[in-house]
């Protein structure tokens, strides 16, 4: 089943040149319709990343869905003001909420699409309980915090229980993988059944962010 949805490349600003990221995302707007907007607090991770402000600047120059994937402590008392910056999807951490349901019950009813991600070490069964409440589930395959890590080849298998219990309760909600994912493996993980592929340091750490963005495209379906 896997096979036959559309696939996605979702460009990771975090390997983007910041001081330019107006020019960087226009670099990948012909092949990218996903733009992925860390966002990190220092606390849950360690590491800071932008916020609000950001994503309400982005939003003026581009159309592209943007996937903003919230690593802190609090996202309930962030959901709305990235709602109204202009995210599209809104992806919470499972670890750090007590109520998941709550949670992506709030950013469906300000009128964004939940997704619902997952650290490499917590165990994948954790997300089954929200399933029917998403329409993203984000597999981590790095543990969150840094780009340009090494992809953990055990979340093959984890993108396969997600996407096996989603076909079981019938939603066709995007799996999304995020870290460490380049042409070599963009293949794999889309037999897994990931259809969303997010890629920072192998698109932004290029020459040619496009081109790259093509290439791995060119894998993930071939
Ligand atoms: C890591 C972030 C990723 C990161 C991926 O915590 O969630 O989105 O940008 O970067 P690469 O592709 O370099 O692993
Ligand atoms: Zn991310």
């Amino acid at each position: 089943m896997s096979q036959k949805m559309s696939v996605n490349i979702a460009p990771s600003i975090l390997a983007a040149d910041f001081s330019i990221l107006g020019e960087e995302i226009r670099k990948v707007r012909p092949v990218a319709d996903f733009l992925h907007l860390d966002v990190m607090d220092g606390h849950y991770v360690p590491n800071i990343t932008i916020g609000v402000p950001v994503v309400e600047s982005l939003r003026k120059v581009s159309d592209q869905i943007f996937d903003v994937h919230l690593m802190i402590t609090n996202p309930l008392d962030y959901i709305e003001a990235f709602a109204s910056a202009g995210a599209d999807y809104i992806t919470v951490h499972v670890e750090t909420l007590e109520n998941p349901l709550s949670a992506l019950r709030l950013i469906r009813d300000s009128g964004k699409k939940p997704g619902l991600s997952i650290h490499p070490d917590t165990p994948i069964e954790a997300v089954f309980p929200y399933l029917s409440e998403v329409d993203l589930v984000l597999v981590m395959s790095v543990r969150p915090g840094f780009g340009g890590q090494k992809f953990m080849p055990q979340s093959c298998d984890r993108i396969s229980a997600v996407r096996a219990e989603l076909d079981r309760i019938n939603n066709h909600a995007i799996v999304s993988v995020d870290g460490g994912i380049h042409k070599g493996n963009a293949s794999d993980v889309v037999r897994a059944g990931a259809n969303l592929l997010v890629v920072g340091s192998a698109v932004f750490g290029e020459k040619d962010p496009a081109q790259a963005v093509r290439e791995i495209m060119s894998c993930a379906t071939s």
